[in-house]
């Protein structure tokens, strides 16, 4: 898919005044600091647009940004961000929960997973939280360029293994950096073809 243009939208604290989910949408979400505003800036080949920062914890609100006039991309806060507050965190919980459970146009959640890293229990709980509610998700591992592929290759499959105690089949994943943007267009791939099945929610007043 190409990109003719990708701006932002609007800032979100509240599940009620998103714009309205007359197109299809994507959420990145995974643990704080793991990549996702920067993979959505290589997505989308806009340095800045989504706010990036070296300490974890930036991004705190539902943003979202339109893409080609036809799509939402969402970046969401990370979790598991050690320096907040517990009241904070649950507060997070509540709110990110009760998008991703109740955004009628919500297509697909790519969950961010650090390629560097064994399976983190925060991350495989999350698979099954989403598992659970029946949710659609697919698995992006980030920061490839950061390590050789041979260990990147380790890491997935023993998450993948790991997802396997709790599901029957593993989602697809894409092992992604946005340093050398390996693995873009692949999502991008993914995107265009669940977009082409799309239809549009009735919305009830
Ligand atoms: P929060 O909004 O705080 O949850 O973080 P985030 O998941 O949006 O992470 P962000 O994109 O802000 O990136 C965090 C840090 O990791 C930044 O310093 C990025 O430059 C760095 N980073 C992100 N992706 C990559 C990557 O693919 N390769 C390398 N080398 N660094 C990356
Ligand atoms: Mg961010």
């Amino acid at each position: 898919m190409l990109i003719k243009s990708a701006e932002f939208v609007c800032s979100n604290t509240q599940v009620g005044k998103l714009p309205a989910p007359s197109m299809p949408e994507y959420a990145f979400i995974g643990r704080s600091n793991v990549g996702k505003s920067s993979l959505i800036n290589a997505l989308l080949h806009k340095k800045g647009l989504a706010k990036t920062s070296q300490r974890p914890g930036k991004t705190q609100l539902i943003n979202h940004f339109i893409i080609n006039d036809d799509w939402y991309l969402v970046d969401l806060p990370g979790y598991g961000f050690a320096q907040t507050s517990k009241k904070n965190r649950a507060e997070w919980e509540k709110f990110i929960r009760q998008y991703l459970t109740r955004r009628e146009n919500l297509q697909c959640i790519f969950v961010l997973i650090d390629s560097r890293h064994e399976p983190q229990k925060i991350d495989l709980e999350f698979c099954c939280w989403l598992g659970e509610q029946g949710l659609p998700f697919l698995l992006v591992f980030t920061k490839a360029d950061k390590q050789s592929g041979v260990k990147s290759d380790q890491n997935v499959a023993k998450f993948r293994r790991a997802l396997l105690n709790w599901f029957e089949e593993v989602p697809q994943h894409f092992i992604t950096s946005s340093e050398t943007k390996l693995g873009t267009g692949e999502i991008l791939i993914a995107i265009d073809e669940i977009n082409g099945s799309f239809e549009a929610p009735v919305i009830q007043h």
